[in-house]
């Protein structure tokens, strides 16, 4: 499927919104904003960063070819469901799970800066002249 990577972005991204709107709303309307930085981190990541992502992949397909592109999926993906609950238990002082939450969040930060350097290389990688698909 040429677009199966774009989809999978897109479809992370919408949920991602989904959610993360959901969630600006009963902040809202509970008015405890105690976990903003977390949606704030579902919102922007999830919804900015993954629609991007898929809408990269989208206009230009070639970039989708090879092990990186889907290491740059799984990666950033991974890095996200991982952040957002962290970010969330560390913010809320849930102590028992403190001891967990608290590593694995410095942790997800590294991982997801890494699934940024692999787009990044995604990026440089299907801009080069000689990648270029033929227009004309
Ligand atoms: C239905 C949609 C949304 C609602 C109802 C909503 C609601 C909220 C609320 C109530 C806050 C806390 C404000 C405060 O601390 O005074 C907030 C913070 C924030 N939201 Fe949203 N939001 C929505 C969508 C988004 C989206 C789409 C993004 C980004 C793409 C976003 C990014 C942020 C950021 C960056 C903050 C500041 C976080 C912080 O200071 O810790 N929000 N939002």
């Amino acid at each position: 499927m040429p677009h199966s990577l774009s989809n999978m972005f897109l479809r992370l991204a919408v949920v991602a919104a989904l959610i993360g709107m959901i969630w600006g709303n009963v902040m809202g309307a509970t008015h405890n904003y105690t976990t903003s930085t977390a949606h704030a981190h579902l919102n922007m990541l999830g919804w900015v960063s993954m629609a991007l992502y898929g809408l990269y992949y989208r206009v230009l397909p070639h970039a989708a070819v090879g092990r990186l592109p889907q290491l740059h999926l799984w990666v950033s993906a991974l890095s996200l469901f991982i952040m957002v609950p962290c970010l969330t238990i560390v913010r809320l002082a849930y102590q028992p799970a403190l001891p967990f939450a608290e590593p694995l969040l410095a942790l997800s930060g590294i991982t997801m800066l890494v699934s940024m350097l692999v787009f990044v290389v995604v990026v440089f990688r299907s801009t080069a002249g000689k990648n270029q698909p033929a227009t004309t």
